[in-house]
């Protein structure tokens, strides 16, 4: 991060209260830890203690580098749903630059957006009382000349273009690692078209950041949370779960952005359906047993 971004996010009185809500609460070894962590660090360690600004887009592209890893896939594929002013897709490629530096999985980056700012909300579904038409604008030149080659915005209402980007995603790429961040439910309900190209375009699951479900009034009748619920009715082999273990396994276990991470499970991946016969047996050796 450079310095004047790193001096602009420290202007800013809502970062010094979320980590002070965060930090503050945390026990004082693992804050002692996490100062020697960010001075003598490598990048694993910094996700590890929530050191890198944005730690949902860390780890989120770290997790889908190493599933991808694990399973001999070289590259995947990213995908922003709401640009807005570019701030989230160029923290994206910065963190997937420093991740393939570390794993030697490349990221293909790409954001969706109206590039207008935000269309006209449809009715209390899109919570007018928090979003309104022409909000999170951006300056279209200076943001795509500043994108790297591996990253691309797709530009136009997500009703109109989701459905050709799905069609061209391809297994040589699968998709790791998502945000939802389109704000209003009808907005939602054609980014999360995202999730239903054919199987084997995506991890067996894909980690999904969704953004706007924290504010007072937000709810499961509206918003983002109503169009997934209703996703989850209507796709019989895609399903979005709130990933519950996760803060079992942070370092850090009062951070605001674990409340937002989900999963797709992809439950017609191939390999969720392989019932052949094992060459190996796994067994539980007991130790109650001489
Ligand atoms: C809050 S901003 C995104 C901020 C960005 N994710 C970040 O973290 O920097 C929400 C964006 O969603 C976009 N958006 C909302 N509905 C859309 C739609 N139907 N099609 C395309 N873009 C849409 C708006 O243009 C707006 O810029």
């Amino acid at each position: 991060m450079s310095m004047s971004l790193l001096s602009k996010m420290l202007g800013r009185r809502d970062i010094w209260k979320r980590i002070a809500v965060e930090r503050l609460t945390e026990p004082l070894h693992l804050n002692a830890i996490a100062a020697l962590v960010a001075v003598f660090g490598g990048t694993r360690m910094k996700i590890s203690f929530d050191l890198l600004v944005r730690q949902q887009h860390a780890f989120g592209l770290l997790h889908a580098a190493d599933t991808a890893i694990a399973r001999g896939i070289q590259h995947v594929t990213v995908v922003e749903l709401g640009v807005g002013g570019g701030t989230g897709l160029l923290n994206l490629c910065d963190l997937a630059a420093k991740i393939t530096k570390v794993t030697g999985v490349r990221f293909k980056i790409v954001g969706f957006d109206t590039g207008t700012g935000m269309p006209p909300p449809t009715d209390f579904r899109d919570h007018p009382e928090l979003y309104k038409e022409g909000w999170f604008p951006m300056d279209k030149g200076a943001l795509e000349a500043s994108l790297p080659t591996n990253a691309r915005i797709i530009f136009g209402n997500l009703r109109d273009t989701i459905g050709a980007f799905v069609a061209t995603m391809s297994p040589e790429a699968p998709l790791g690692f998502a945000t939802l961040d389109v704000d209003f439910y009808s907005s939602s309900k054609h980014a999360l078209k995202l999730f239903t190209g054919s199987a084997l375009c995506y991890l067996p699951y894909v980690t999904v950041y969704v953004d706007d479900i924290a504010l007072p009034t937000n709810t499961n009748y509206a918003g983002e949370l109503l169009a997934i619920s209703e996703f989850n009715t209507e796709e019989q082999f895609r399903k979005f779960d709130f990933n519950r273990n996760l803060v079992y396994l942070r370092v850090f276990k009062h951070a605001e952005w674990l409340i937002h991470m989900y999963k797709l499970h992809v439950l017609d991946h191939p390999e969720r359906n392989d019932l052949s016969r094992p060459p190996e047996i796994v067994a539980f050796p007991n130790p109650y047993l001489e």
